[in-house]
């Protein structure tokens, strides 16, 4: 067999036969298909109801998520939790994940903090069958993707989250599938009242998933 370079590994073979959520977390635990293992404390899987109503995608767990081993716990999950409370969405009814399960970082400047770096498209398409394989196993009414990186990595490279947040789009993924910003971009607004302008139009986005999860329960 030729070598496999880094740009043709991926997950799969990892993938248990008849997988269930804790036989994806304990092999996911293990996995070594990209190099984002190595800088990272642990792999961070998804988390959540195990027939969730709602499934959230964000991009990669972040240095509280790595120390932590669970998702969306630091400061962009907090303003998660806040809008989804405002939103009228339990949170036990969620699962939570990401696109790529391991930390990646460079280190900052100056100081020992750990600054995100964004994945790059080879280890998003290595870390795809674990999120392929969350999806199967848990079958999201609705799936909302955070932010840029998962939404154009699952609706397609030329999805703008600016142009198309809070409308569903037709995919193969979900029967209701839509995107929206990623929290952590709220925490980035240059002052106070553009927080406050950017974590409504967040509510509001994610108020359009919950709708549709009424109407889906009503109709069930
Ligand atoms: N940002 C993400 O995209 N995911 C997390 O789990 C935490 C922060
Ligand atoms: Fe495996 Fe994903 Fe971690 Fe890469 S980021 S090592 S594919 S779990």
């Amino acid at each position: 067999m030729p070598p496999r370079n880094q740009a043709q590994r991926t997950a799969a073979p990892l993938i248990p036969e008849k997988p269930t959520l804790s036989k994806l977390r304990d092999a996911a635990a293990r996995c070594r298909a990209c190099d984002l293992w190595k800088k990272a404390t642990q792999t961070v899987f998804g988390e959540g109801a195990s027939r969730p109503s709602l499934m959230l995608i964000g991009e990669q767990p972040g240095d509280k998520e790595d120390l932590a081993g669970h998702p969306f716990v630091g400061p962009a999950g907090h303003v998660l939790d806040e809008a989804l409370a405002a939103a009228g969405i339990d949170r036990s009814d969620v699962y939570l994940t990401n696109v790529v399960k391991h930390f990646n970082w460079v280190p900052a400047q100056r100081g020992k903090r750990r600054i995100h770096k964004k994945p790059r498209y080879s280890e998003i398409k290595a870390c795809r069958p674990w999120l392929d394989a969350e999806i199967a196993v848990t079958r999201p009414p609705v799936i909302v993707c955070l932010g840029a990186t998962a939404a154009q990595s699952l609706l397609g490279r030329e999805f703008s989250v600016m142009r198309d947040r809070g409308k569903f789009v037709p995919s193969e993924l979900a029967p209701f599938v839509m995107a929206t910003v990623h929290p952590s971009s709220i925490l980035r607004a240059p002052d106070d009242a553009s927080r406050q302008t950017q974590k409504q139009a967040f509510i509001v986005d994610l108020r359009i998933a919950a709708a549709q999860i009424t109407k889906l329960r009503r109709a069930a």
